[in-house]
């Protein structure tokens, strides 16, 4: 069982669920919030269609019933990734298939300022990686944004440096991929 750390204002109660409609404005302003200065947001209209695509595998934090954080995934070709701020593109792949299939793609997460550093994240991306086994996904897909790949390869991901993603991802983003492993099997 994984260890949490307590961040300074804990909230009493944290849960990772599906996201409900009326959780879509908040996830916008967090979106908003995170990559402010970037060029990066997207806004409510594009993250609610990615929602729309997987909602199986979107989620938020939930801190004392308010959303704190979210995840949004969605079945999306290896290699390839969402155009951002094109609220249609949200790819074709189906579960469990082959060749492009079968690969799961982690668009965003985004945990609330007061609340970083304490394994929140963590708990979003292992609610994922659970979904993704239970549902047969062979691969996990991202695009590390913002300098986050060292975040990313200390939970498993690989970069590939042949992969570029499209300019509108900003400066040093990064495609990275990881094996989704049998239970007991992760690193
Ligand atoms: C990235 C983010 C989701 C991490 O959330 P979090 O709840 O603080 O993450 P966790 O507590 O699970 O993990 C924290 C660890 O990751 C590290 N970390 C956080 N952001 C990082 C980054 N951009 N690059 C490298 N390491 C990072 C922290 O230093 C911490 O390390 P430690 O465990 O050695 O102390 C959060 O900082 C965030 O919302 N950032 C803005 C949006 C963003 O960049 N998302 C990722 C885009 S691909």
């Amino acid at each position: 069982m994984a260890r949490y750390r307590t961040p300074a204002c804990a909230p009493a109660d944290v849960r990772v669920r599906h996201i409900a409609r009326r959780d879509w404005g908040a996830i916008a302003a967090l979106e908003d919030r995170a990559y402010a200065g970037r060029a990066l947001a997207e806004g409510r209209a594009a993250l609610q269609a990615r929602g729309r695509a997987s909602p199986g595998t979107c989620f938020v934090l939930d801190a004392d019933g308010a959303p704190e954080g979210y995840l949004l995934a969605l079945p999306y070709p290896l290699f390839r990734c969402p155009e951002l701020h094109a609220a249609g593109d949200t790819g074709h792949a189906a579960p469990g298939g082959s060749g492009g299939a079968g690969n799961l793609h982690l668009h965003d997460v985004v945990v609330a300022e007061h609340l970083r550093g304490a394994g929140l994240a963590g708990r979003l991306i292992a609610r994922l990686t659970a979904t993704a086994r239970a549902r047969r996904y062979e691969r996990i897909s991202l695009v590390a944004v913002a300098g986050s790949a060292d975040f990313w390869s200390r939970r498993g991901y690989r970069p590939y440096a042949d992969v570029t993603p499209p300019a509108d991802y900003g400066p040093g983003a990064v495609y990275m991929s990881r094996a989704v492993r049998p239970a007991g099997e992760e690193g």
